[in-house]
Formats: C-alpha cells, structure tokens, sequence
C-alpha cells in the first residue's frame, strides 16, 4: 500500500516526482523519499513522516537528474524510519516497492552471506542487493531484474533504476498495481493513473507477472514467462484535480458534508428519480432467478455489504452470504455454479478484496465491483462495474463513499426485489422516493452537530465506548465504532443490542458510554429494551433516534442525538451522519490527524 512513481524525463525530475507522490499519499505517508540519476551517479533523498518532511529535505538539498523514482510509504518490514525509507540503493540500482516479499529472512540470509552488511530493516533492501549481485555477476540491468523476480515470494510492485543507465527504469508488478504513462519523448510508472494524471492520460496497465523495460522511446513488456507481450494503451480518465479542503478544517468534514450531494449524483445514475423507478444498467445475472449473492469486502465497505444483506434477504428474499476478504480468500469456500458475487471497495484497489474477486472468478461466479474508482483493478476484473460516484475521498476515514455505497446498494435490492416479484410496482415507487428524500434527511441530520460536538467532548474522557443497534442499525454500530477507533484512537466496540446479554453487558458502569442507534422501526421496542437494562446498571446512555423517542426516555438517558423521519429502509443511509460528526468531532477534540490518522492508509494493497 505504498505509492511508487517513476520518470524518464526530458527535464528535472524532483520536482514531478514530488507531485506525483502528493497525489499517491493516500496509500501511505510513514516516509517518503526520491533517488534520481544524474550524470549516471544514483543520489537520493529521504525523509520520515509526511511528504512535507521530504519537501523540505529537498529544499535544502535539490536533487538533479532527469531520470527519477519515488516512493510514499506505509510500512511493513521495519520500523517507520528515515532508514527503512525507500528507495533502497546499492552501488547499482535504486528501487522502490509497494508490496511484501515472504521469503525475505532466507533471502536476507543468502545476502549477508554475501558479505553484505544491510542498511535497513526492509524486505525491499534486499532486492536491490540481489539485483545487484546478478548484476555483478555480469547479467543485463533485464535479466537481473528477471532472475530475482523469479526467486521472490509475495506481492510486489518495483520500479528500479540502474547506475550508468539513464535512459532506463525498469518495473514489475506481481500483485499490486503498476501503471505505465506515455508521454512526449518520456515515460513513467505510477501505482495508478491518477499519480501520472499531471504528466499523462494515456495509461498502458501491467498485468500480474509483467515486466516492463521503459526508455524514452517507449515501452516493451514481457509476461510471467518472459515472453513479449502487447498491453494496450488507453485514455485514463483520471483526474490530475487535486481537491483542496475549501474553506473546512479537514477533508473528512468536507466529505461529510458533500453527501447529500454525491448521493443525489448516485442515485441520478441508478434510478429515473423523476418517474420514482428503478433503472439499473443491464445486468449480467438474472436476478429472478438467482439463488444466492456473495458479497465480500474489507473495512467500512463491508459494513455496506451488511447493511445489503438485510436489505437483499427482507426485502427482495435474495439470501446473502457475507464475509470479509481477508478471511473469505483463505476459506475455500464452495460457491454454486453461475453465482453472482459483489466486491464493495471505495479504491478498487484493496489486496483482500482483490483475491476474493479473484478467487469467485476461477470457481465460475460472474463478478459485480461497486467501486468508487472506476479504473481500478477490481473495477477492471468484473463483469460489470457499478460506480458510485461519490468523487474522490481523500479523508482515509471512508464516509461520503459508504453512504454512496449503500445509495447504489438500496437501489440495487429495488431492482432485484422487482425482479424476483417480492415487491410490485407501488412499492418500488414508494422505496425509491424514500431513496430520493435522502439527500434532504441528510440536511436535518447536519443540524445536530453542535449537540454533537458536546456529546463528542465527552467522549474524549472516556477510554471504552459501545455501540449498539439491531437490524441495519447493527452494521451501522460497527460502522460507530470503527469511525471512532481509527479517528480518536479511542476503544469502541459494535454489537447486536441482542448479544448485550451474552457478555458486553459486564462492561457496563459508569465509565462507558452505550450509544444506541433505535430509530422508530419495528425493532425499536426490542432495542430500547436492551437500553434499559443498561440504564438499569447506572450504564450512561446515549440514544440516536428520532425527538418523539427521545422524549419518552427523558430522565434515563444521558444525552440524545435526533433522527430525522426518514422511511426505515433508508435510516441506515440517514443515520450514518451521525455516527460521522461523533467520530469527527471527537478526534478533533483529542488533536489526532483526522484526515490522515495514524497506522492507516488509504488504500491497503497488502493482505
Ligand atoms: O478502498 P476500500 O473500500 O476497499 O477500503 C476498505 C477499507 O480499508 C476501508 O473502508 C477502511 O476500513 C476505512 N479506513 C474505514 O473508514
């Protein structure tokens, strides 16, 4: 999950390198670093923490050289140091690595055997020590890059450069991304297209196993086999438009905010809002007459998925199975033949996510990918892609995307309880105004942030916090809970308000705040229930749900958020806003990096 980038240019190099990895921060921002060629010499820069560190390094000491690579890194091997930054160089070669090789120690081994003392803690110093010793062994810069990939176990994406070869960069890519960029008498690497958006459009994608030898001239590639192989070039739509914050603290908080938005941008693809139908793209499944759907996820994505499992089996009778992708890959879990399964991801680029998909798609499922980067690798493994155009979220806390994801979700279920005959045509008018009313509820939830900020200050003297909720609104704990625990660094847990009894509940005094998330649908009764058995322990109660509710628990309950009266088959969608500005408002209360919180990244392409 680090970002790579490199440059064969007809100028400078630092400085575009240094604005391709401002653009690839998402994927990690432990370190950064940048070694360039010039006059054949490798020299090279590196520093800890955000990219602002290396930028300043480099305002002191520039670095010259048309040729380049860089590196944004979330690390692995090794402590986050400036001495495990990438690129990792020896006499002969700079490289840079996304990805973790498994065989490193025995590798490792064979290098100090060598002779060699390592510098660095990493995995990926020891590929450039054992692209070195082929290369002193008298091999071409290709053929050494060749022979130790052949001895790497793991996933990786490199881009390399050699001492003495200034027109050439070499990259491979075995599980990661790697993306080629033609330019005007230059070339470039990136871990996608939206890095080299600022340098080019026309993107030539790297398959699993491909090596690609760049000069200035262009491109060859060869397959896992060695073999040369045409990969084509093609227009990428990515945007080099880097959003800014505006006039907000945070992305997050922007993000948070743009929902109603993106939401209504979502639905406009998914549904003829002026006709209160469905109108789904065609779809590859019959869904009449499909038996499961397998759905699969990593993170708040999954929560989406959860929150469609109860959705897909109430209201269109379609039984779901869910798991999350880290767990699902390993499972071999048998699937019916001409099943259909959905991967939810944000990126598109998650490592989990992707070999769940990859896996469904060797046991014969066709392949759903509801994504939010619709160039992305899991975008480009499916059968059909369904985007959700919620625009870039550069927060790493997921928000405007897992309220779009369940937008596209929701009108998704519409059209297969449609389909199946669970619902007629006055109840698919009815749940699609309910979908199209949710930008609006979405207003009216924003109105309850200064009750939240209050709430949200109390929560920074706490070290333990529970989320509760039955239904949708048990995904929706988890999605509280995670919100909160990536963000404030605080303990919170999610459970089924029905499990409380099984164990949570030996938590309960008066140090642990309970939020309960009980709008007014058919399992209210049952939730508030389970809320007074807290209440009754002297638990601290918050309940979230609608100003009628509140009011009959009055005197019981510590604080309150409103809900607004959105339809129950939507409040999932709805109430997500509040679990948001809680998990937003006391990170910026306990001072954490918000948009870039610690131990985190963006897109998490290792397993
Ligand atoms: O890009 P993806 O949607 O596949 O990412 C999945 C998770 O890594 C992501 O949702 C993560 O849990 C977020 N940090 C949650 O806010």
């Amino acid at each position: 999950m680090c970002g790579i980038v490199g440059i064969l240019g007809t100028a400078e190099v630092a400085p575009h390198i240094v604005d391709a990895l401002a653009l690839l921060e998402y994927r990690g921002y432990d370190s950064a670093g940048i070694a360039t060629l010039d006059g054949g010499k490798i020299d090279r820069r590196r520093a800890e923490g955000k990219l602002r560190n290396l930028r300043n390094s480099l305002a002191e000491a520039p670095l010259s050289g048309r040729s380049g690579i860089g590196h944004t890194r979330w690390a692995t091997h090794g402590a986050p140091t400036k001495g495990n930054a990438h690129p990792h160089v020896t006499p002969r070669v700079a490289v840079v690595h996304n990805g973790i090789i498994e065989n490193y120690r025995e590798l490792g081994d064979e290098v100090t055997g060598a002779g060699i003392v390592l510098q660095s803690e990493t995995d990926t110093e020891i590929i450039a020590h054992l692209i070195t010793l082929e290369l002193d062994a008298g091999k071409t810069p290709q053929a050494a890059v060749a022979a130790t990939l052949k001895r790497l176990r793991g996933a990786f994406a490199l881009a390399i450069l050699f001492t003495g070869h200034d027109d050439l960069l070499i990259g491979a890519r075995h599980g990661p991304p790697l993306a080629v960029g033609h330019g005007d008498g230059e070339m470039y690497l990136g871990s996608d297209a939206i890095a080299l958006a600022p340098l080019t459009s026309s993107i030539t994608y790297l398959e699993d196993g491909d090596l690609a030898v760049l000069t200035r001239q262009g491109a060859e590639i060869y397959d896992a086999g060695g073999k040369p192989v045409q990969r084509p070039a093609q227009q990428s739509v990515a945007s080099a438009f880097r959003v800014d914050k505006g006039n907000y603290h945070h992305f997050m908080i922007k993000e948070i905010f743009e929902q109603p938005e993106v939401i209504g941008h979502t639905l406009a693809h998914y549904s003829d809002l002026a006709n209160d139908r469905i109108a789904m793209p065609e779809m590859p499944v019959d869904f009449a007459t499909l038996e499961r759907l397998t759905i699969c996820a990593c993170g708040t994505a999954y929560i989406a998925g959860l929150v469609a499992k109860y959705w897909f089996e109430k209201v269109a009778r379609l039984p779901v199975d869910i798991d999350i992708a880290s767990e699902f890959r390993y499972r071999e879990v048998p699937l019916a033949a001409q099943g259909f399964a959905l991967f939810i991801s944000q990126s598109g680029e998650t490592a989990d996510t992707l070999a769940a998909l990859n896996y469904c798609k060797g046991a014969g499922q066709t392949i759903g990918a509801l994504v939010n980067v619709t160039e992305s690798s899991i975008a480009r493994g499916a059968d059909i892609v369904l985007p959700i155009y919620a625009g870039p979220e550069i927060g790493v806390a997921s928000t405007k995307a897992f309220t779009c994801q369940l937008a596209a979700l929701a009108a998704l279920v519409i059209f297969a309880a449609k389909a199946r005959g669970t619902i007629d045509e006055a109840e698919e008018r009815r749940l699609v105004r309910s979908l199209a009313e949710v930008p609006r509820h979405m207003l009216d939830a924003f109105r309850q942030e200064e009750k939240i900020k209050t709430i949200a200050q109390g929560l920074t003297k706490v070290r333990d916090i529970l989320f509760l909720g039955r239904g949708t609104s048990f995904p929706l704990a988890l999605e509280g809970a995670l919100k909160l625990k990536e963000l404030s660094y605080l303990h919170a847990e999610g459970y089924a308000a029905g499990e409380l009894k099984h164990g949570p509940i030996a938590l309960i005094d008066q140090t642990v705040p309970v939020i309960f998330l009980a709008p007014d649908d058919d399992l209210y009764e049952k939730t508030v229930s389970n809320m007074a058995e807290v209440a009754a322990r002297g638990g601290r109660v918050i309940l979230i749900s609608q100003n009628d509710r509140i009011a009959e628990w009055q005197g019981r309950i510590e604080s309150s958020i409103e809900l607004p009266d959105a339809d129950p088959f939507v409040m999932p969608i709805v109430a997500a806003v509040s679990v948001q500005l809680l998990a937003y408002h006391t990170a910026v209360f306990m001072g954490t990096d918000v948009d870039q919180p610690r131990n985190l990244a963006k897109s998490v392409t290792v397993e």
